[in-house]
């Protein structure tokens, strides 16, 4: 390169030398800067013939979609008009040194109070996909969420072929009375909380409703074209099935990592997880209608809600077809079929068709040498009743969850910021423990004792530390597939199994090939499951069930990630608007 080229000025050498970066080194993912403006404030929505005030964003809900690209810097300014105090989550977003902006309150910040505003700065970096963002702080999500749509890097395809259209699916809950409400009462008897009402399909309870015929998601399509739904579970409490009648579904990414494609007629999807699928329409007019219908996978003991939602996939007629005159009323309605509400098998089978695409383009660097192991039991348990009354959990105890038996005490500031400037005496303890402190057969008769500890305990990793975690589900109170979620990560789900783990046996089985990748993994009812993942980003890190209602009474920890020698490693300092408790 450039032999003749003398530069003389220092103008020409700086010329130079980025000219040679830019030759040099594969080009990095420049974007741009998108900006977005979320007022939180109060909006009256009527569901099912009911009307109540929601806390919202912009009056919408469910929420605006945000769309940016890989590379880009995104910068949302959160306004809070509402009493409630908020954060907002940007759920998957990996957050590189950049976790002042992930969210979860009172872990890397403390809430936005009422008048309060706070810009969330961060920048997109290696990923591409479906994700969402929703409040997070108490049960604000279930009115507070809405997609987060990464498109590919300019000239970057798909590894599938382009579809026609991009269509979101976001799946919710909804109540009648405030879930508000709902939650601190639950909180204060011990019992376990009401359940939703109804379920929605970008917030819409459709035709299998009361009152609701006219709140339907309709999905119009043309013949003989292939659509990308982008399907989302923001639902608080309830893992779904979700199915189109008479149609093959082809899932193509989850949690924005891309898979080795697979046909399904129906996928499960957990809260906190997303799932790409393609929708081919047929190819000569049907003559009718299709019903897309979700309604939960349960294993747990406690009461749920048993609805269905559905919506309508409708086909355009075609022009000048000699069916124009006949009615969409008129056309025969076909009903999806979805598993049993406890069809486990189901949900085992799906689990092991979801495989990293592990391309040249997209690999799967899985860790393949593990410097950490940790055990985490994950499962319900009790709180004794406070000031001798009775409470409404198992035999007038309070309702709880744990991890090691340990359930997390929610600080009252942030533990991020105790962390960054060595303030964490009196917030947070670094002993939460590696394995379980009294071992018992997790999956057998429970113990009699079934009380947890309480503790705001985090676990200190070293930089880069590759780390394995066994996820081991108990059956204290019932066994139930628990949705773990991992911020600031993805993780490589490597294994996983029914009744207790065997360190000597499964891990022999592990895939360290072609895992799937994601940020959201559900523990199998009365099973565990092994996940790998590069502790490269440093911050504290939240890890919860994304049930709601679990990560109410305390199924959560955090892991503190320390920063790397590199200046590059490193945490970047707070913004100045980071809010205050
Ligand atoms: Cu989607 Cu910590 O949550």
């Amino acid at each position: 390169m450039g032999a003749s080229f003398r530069p003389s000025t220092a103008l020409l050498g700086a010329f130079l030398s980025s000219f040679m970066i830019f030759c040099l080194y594969p080009k990095p993912v420049l974007g741009i800067t998108r900006h977005y403006k979320f007022d939180i404030k109060l909006q009256n929505v009527t569901r099912l013939c009911h009307t109540k005030s929601i806390v919202s964003v912009n009056g919408r809900f469910p929420g605006p979609r945000i769309v940016a690209r890989e590379g880009d810097q995104l910068l949302i300014k959160v306004v809070n008009h509402v009493p409630n105090n908020i954060s907002i989550h940007w759920h998957g977003i990996r957050q590189l040194r950049s976790g002042w902006a992930d969210g979860p309150a009172y872990v890397t910040q403390c809430p936005i109070q009422t008048g309060q505003s706070y810009v969330y700065n961060y920048t997109i970096s290696g990923q591409r996909g479906t994700l969402f963002w929703h409040a997070h702080v108490s049960w604000l999500r279930a009115t507070v969420y809405g997609p987060l749509i990464i498109l590919p890097n300019h000239g970057v395809p798909y590894p599938f072929a382009k579809p026609y259209k991009e269509v979101s699916v976001i799946f919710g809950e909804w109540f009648n009375t405030d879930p508000e409400a709902i939650i601190n009462q639950a909180l204060q008897t011990g019992g376990g909380p009401n359940v939703s009402d109804a379920y929605t399909i970008n917030g819409l309870p459709g035709p299998l409703y009361n009152c609701s015929a006219k709140d339907t998601f309709k999905l119009k399509v043309k013949l003989g074209k292939t659509y990308l739904l982008r399907v989302i579970n923001a639902a608080l409490n309830d893992e779904l099935f979700f199915s189109i009648a008479n149609h093959t579904l082809t899932v193509v990414e989850a949690d924005a990592v891309y898979v080795k494609p697979f046909n399904t007629e129906t996928i499960l999807i957990a809260p906190g997880q997303t799932t790409n699928v393609l929708l081919k329409t047929k190819p000569r007019y049907p003559n009718a209608t299709f019903f897309m219908t979700a309604r939960p996978y349960v294993t747990g003991q406690a009461t749920f809600d048993n609805s269905t939602v559905a919506g309508i996939l409708e086909y355009e007629l075609p022009p000048n077809g000699f069916h124009s005159r006949i009615s969409i009323k008129e056309r025969p309605l076909f009903n999806s079929i979805l598993p049993a509400l406890n069809d486990t098998s189901f949900a085992t089978n799906f689990a092991s068709k979801l495989r990293s695409l592990a391309s040249a383009r997209f690999p799967a660097n899985v860790p393949q040498k593990v410097d950490k192991q940790f055990f985490f039991t994950i499962g319900l348990g009790t709180s004794p009743c406070q000031h001798n009354q009775t409470c409404q959990g198992p035999n007038g105890t309070m309702f709880a969850a744990s991890v090691n038996n340990v359930s997390f005490a929610m600080p009252t500031t942030a533990l991020l910021q105790a962390h960054f400037f060595g303030q964490s005496n009196g917030v947070y303890t670094t002993d939460f423990p590696s394995d379980p402190t009294i071992p018992f057969n997790y999956t057998g008769t429970p113990p009699n004792n079934t009380m947890v500890s309480n503790g705001t305990k985090l676990v200190v990793l070293p930089f880069n530390t590759s780390v394995e975690l066994i996820m081991q589900d108990t059956s204290i109170l019932g066994a139930e597939s628990h949705p773990l979620h991992l911020h600031g990560f993805n993780f490589f789900v490597v294994g996983q199994g029914f009744g207790n783990f065997d360190p000597n046996k499964d891990p022999k089985n592990f895939n360290l090939v072609d895992p799937i990748e994601r940020n959201t993994v559900a523990v199998p009812s009365g099973g565990w499951v092994a996940i790998r993942f590069l502790a490269d980003n440093p911050g504290v890190w939240f890890m919860h069930c994304h049930l709601e209602v679990h990560t109410s009474w305390g199924l959560k920890m955090a892991w503190i990630v320390l920063d790397g020698k590199l200046p590059n490693q490193k945490l970047l300092p707070p913004p100045a608007d980071l809010p205050k408790c």
